[in-house]
């Protein structure tokens, strides 16, 4: 099985979601595409009424960008698992690159929110990378390594974890496109040590229509985390039948 979805970032609105909503919900009316799971990680004030749109029974799992580790409590501006499994996730994004550098992330946060995201019974979407000059150094597979090591630290079973590993240096408007030798080396690292242990292992980072099925060719790739080449719900649906043609 291979995952494919996107995080919306901090784009959109309720108009928007809505709208990108009817469509896939409507694209994929005979269910989900063969061998792929499909995930859509809206802002959290769009999350309710993408799944009230998409109903209880989509094909596609749903998700929110970040989760505190707490069940409740007095953390102003933050928001639960259980909250967010209210509004209808499934997933949980923890650590992505921009939340590690702008919104302190730690590898003892991420640790915590992995925790509380099994505990509740959601999927964590771990997300990993090194920057740039640790690239260039060629220090990858131990960086990130480290920090998927850090994350999974004291969790026992891994079977709900999806591992997204996102090159920092390869994500968004300032990103380079990754080349499958770019990032073979660290998903033959990820594979040989979680590989049978978790549910997939994607990669993300200026992800487009032009570059998914050499990325999925790289062995240890089992899904894609997308950003902007899936906001708009046509380019995530081609890149949903790109997986379907490599699955
Ligand atoms: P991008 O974002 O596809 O726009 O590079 C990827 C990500 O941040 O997950």
């Amino acid at each position: 099985m291979l995952w494919v979805g996107t995080s919306w970032k901090m784009n959109g609105t309720l108009a928007s979601a809505r709208d990108y909503a009817t469509r896939l919900g409507a694209a994929l009316d005979a269910g989900a595409p063969a061998g792929v799971q499909p995930f859509i990680i809206p802002p959290a004030t769009a999350l309710a009424t993408v799944h009230q749109i998409l109903g209880a029974d989509s094909p596609v799992l749903l998700g929110v960008q970040n989760a505190h580790w707490a069940d409740a409590g007095a953390w102003t501006g933050e928001i639960s698992v259980p909250q967010a499994a209210d509004a209808g996730a499934q997933l949980v994004e923890i650590g992505h690159s921009e939340r590690r550098e702008f919104f302190a992330e730690t590898d003892q946060t991420v640790n915590r929110k992995v925790a509380a995201t099994l505990r509740h019974g959601l999927r964590p979407l771990l997300c990993v990378g090194e920057p740039a000059e640790v690239f260039a150094a060629g220090g990858s597979v131990a960086h990130v390594t480290a920090q998927v090591d850090a994350a999974l630290q004291g969790i026992d079973d891994l079977g709900r974890v999806l591992i997204a590993y996102e090159p920092i240096w390869a994500i968004g408007e300032g990103g380079r496109e990754a080349r499958g030798e770019d990032i073979e080396a660290v998903f033959a690292a990820l594979d040989a040590g979680y590989g049978d242990r978790v549910e997939a292992i994607l990669y993300g980072g200026s992800v487009n229509q032009g570059n998914a099925a050499e990325t999925l060719a790289v062995p240890g790739v089992t899904g894609l985390f997308v950003g902007r080449a899936a906001w708009q719900v046509d380019g995530y649906l081609e890149l949903l039948r790109i997986a379907t043609a490599a699955a």
